[in-house]
This record gives C-alpha cells, structure tokens and sequence, in this order.
C-alpha cells in the first residue's frame, strides 16, 4: 500500500487525478495539501474541499500559503481559459464548503505527516512545489525520511507549454522547483516529454462516466471546459497530465526513465525551464555537480497509462 500526500491546485486534471489516487485499491491517500496555480489558494482549496465532500474522501486538506517561495515574484495571472473562473470548469462550486481544514499550513502538515511515518510516506506534487520548498527550508531532514516525490511538471526533451521554454507548474515557482529538485530525496519528474502524449478521448471519458457512477460522471462534467481548450492543441480529448504522475506511483514500468542532477533556471528568458545532466554523459565543472541523481519521464505507454486510469476511475464507489 502506498500511502500518499497529494499536493495539488484543483484544477480539472487535478480533479481526475485525486479520484485516481482515492479510488485506486493499492494507495491510501492520507493527505490532501493545497497550492495556488490553476486559481488562487483560496479557491484552490475551496475546489479540494468539494472534491473531498462530493468524493466522501476521508483525507485532511491542509491550505498552502498563496505565494511564491520568493514572495517578490511578480504574480502570473490565473489559467481561467484552461479550467474556468471557478478552478474547475465553471460548474458553479459552491462559494463555500462546510469542511473544516487541517489547522497547518500545508508545508507543516507535510513535516509532522512524514515525520509520523518515517520512509513511508510518497509526495506526489501535481501544482506549483511550493509547499515543498518550504518543508525543505523549515526541516531540511525530512527529505531522507520521505519514500519518493513523484512531480507532475517541466519538459526536458519538449517545448514548454507557458513559454518555450517553461511548464506551467515549475514556471509558477521556479525558485521552490530548483529547491525540490536538489534535495536528497528521491524525485521522479514526469513532465510534458511524457504527458502531452497521454490524451483521453472524449469517447474513453464517456465511457468512464457511464461505467463510474455519479462520482466519474461529476468528472466528466468537469472536465468539459478544459476538453474544448484543448481542441487547440489535441485532435480530440484532454492531456491528463496530473495523473499522470500518480499512475507512475503504482506502475512506473509504463514508463521509460533517465537519471541525473535536474536545475531549474530562475529569471530570464528561460525562467523555469527544467535542465537535466544525464548521468550517462560528462561535463566540465558545472552547477549541476554533487547534486542527487533524479528521475526524468522520457517514455511512456500512453495506451496502458490510459486504461489504467480508466478501470481506476470508471469503477463505481
Ligand atoms: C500542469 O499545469 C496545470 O494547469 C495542470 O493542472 C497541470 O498540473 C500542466 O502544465
Ligand atoms: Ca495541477
């Protein structure tokens, strides 16, 4: 059983992805930590907080800050065109949700969750890392007692999809990703390289919410908005980036992997591109040295990807 922190900003692939990781039969997701990106952290953990309601998801939220690791970053305006005014498909959520949240910010209650469960505990961080970096900054010495950090975000191998250069989520927080990606526990990054080839048909999202119950049909009707914008991008359907990094936690042979130091460039015109230095290859002294070897998704089965998430999330509650 793979107990999971899932740190997110619900937003429509954030949705998907936490009802992959409530329903799946070997993870227990014993905590749900907020981050602002797809929409403010208020309405981020508003979304969170309805989820887990109309889910009956067992899982505390704990609420994020709603600011970058360096607070004297201009803000990026929020992706409304992608995932609505409301963060999940203009469906009309409810102003407000009447679910008490966790007492801690969300970087606390990832120290105390960990530390109650040391070497148990994976992170699977589908938003801006900014929780992340903070935990590291307020208790370096959990890193070594976290299992792994599977990340949704960057693109290695790719453009970006923000800038060409930069994925939305490190893009956001590229001073929390630089911070996550060095520190001494396990990271795997499945970023653009592996996602945008990981595409559910508007036929599969059907069949799930006609299979799923009333839990995948509210899915289904989430995630519409965010289907038409990629009508731009895609022939037909939605990329489900976000679970796609919780997919990797129960079946990371579905995906090809490299190893090696990841930086992430802060400021610039390439501000938060993701850079690897694969171990298989040498350099000169460069800022990538003596740094832990990460995992980065270069491949996947998008097919197997696919039917993973629908037997998980067309199986009704
Ligand atoms: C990432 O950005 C957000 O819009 C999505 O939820 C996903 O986590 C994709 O770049
Ligand atoms: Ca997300």
């Amino acid at each position: 059983m793979h107990k999971v922190i899932f740190d997110t900003d619900p937003g429509i692939d954030d949705a998907m992805a936490l009802l992959f990781l409530h329903q799946h039969p070997d993870i227990d997701l014993i905590g749900i930590t907020t981050v602002f990106g797809n929409a403010s952290i208020e309405t981020t953990t508003r979304n969170a907080l309805y989820l887990k309601q109309v889910w009956n998801i067992d899982a505390p939220v704990a609420r994020g800050l709603g600011e970058t690791f360096d607070p004297s970053r201009p803000h990026v305006n929020w992706p409304t065109e992608i995932h609505g005014h409301d963060g999940l498909g203009n469906i009309g959520v409810p102003e407000r949700i009447d679910l008490d949240v966790d007492p801690r910010p969300a970087h606390r209650f990832i120290i105390e969750t960990v530390r109650a469960n040391p070497g148990e505990v994976t992170i699977v961080a589908v938003g801006r890392m900014t929780n992340l970096a903070l935990a590291l900054r307020e208790d370096p010495d959990v890193a070594v007692l976290v299992k792994d950090v599977v990340i949704m975000g960057g693109a290695f191998d790719v453009p970006g999809n923000i800038t060409p250069a930069a994925e939305a989520n490190i893009h956001g927080d590229p001073d929390a990703a630089d911070v996550t990606m060095m520190a001494p526990w396990p990271v795997t990054v499945v970023g653009l390289d592996v996602t945008t080839k990981t595409v559910m048909t508007r036929k599969l999202m059907a069949e799930i919410a006609a299979a799923g119950g009333e839990r995948a049909a509210l899915l289904a009707r989430i995630s519409q908005f965010y289907i038409e914008f990629y009508e731009q991008h895609v022939e037909d359907g939605m990329v489900v980036h976000d679970s796609c990094a919780c997919v990797y936690v129960v079946a990371p042979h579905l995906f090809e992997t490299r190893r090696g130091a990841i930086r992430v460039v802060c400021g610039g015109i390439a501000d938060g591109q993701t850079i690897q230095k694969p171990d298989s290859q040498s350099f000169p002294e460069s800022p990538w040295d003596d740094l832990p070897s990460q995992n980065v998704c270069v491949g996947v089965d998008a097919d197997a990807v696919l039917a993973l998430i629908a037997e998980t999330i067309g199986r009704a509650a």
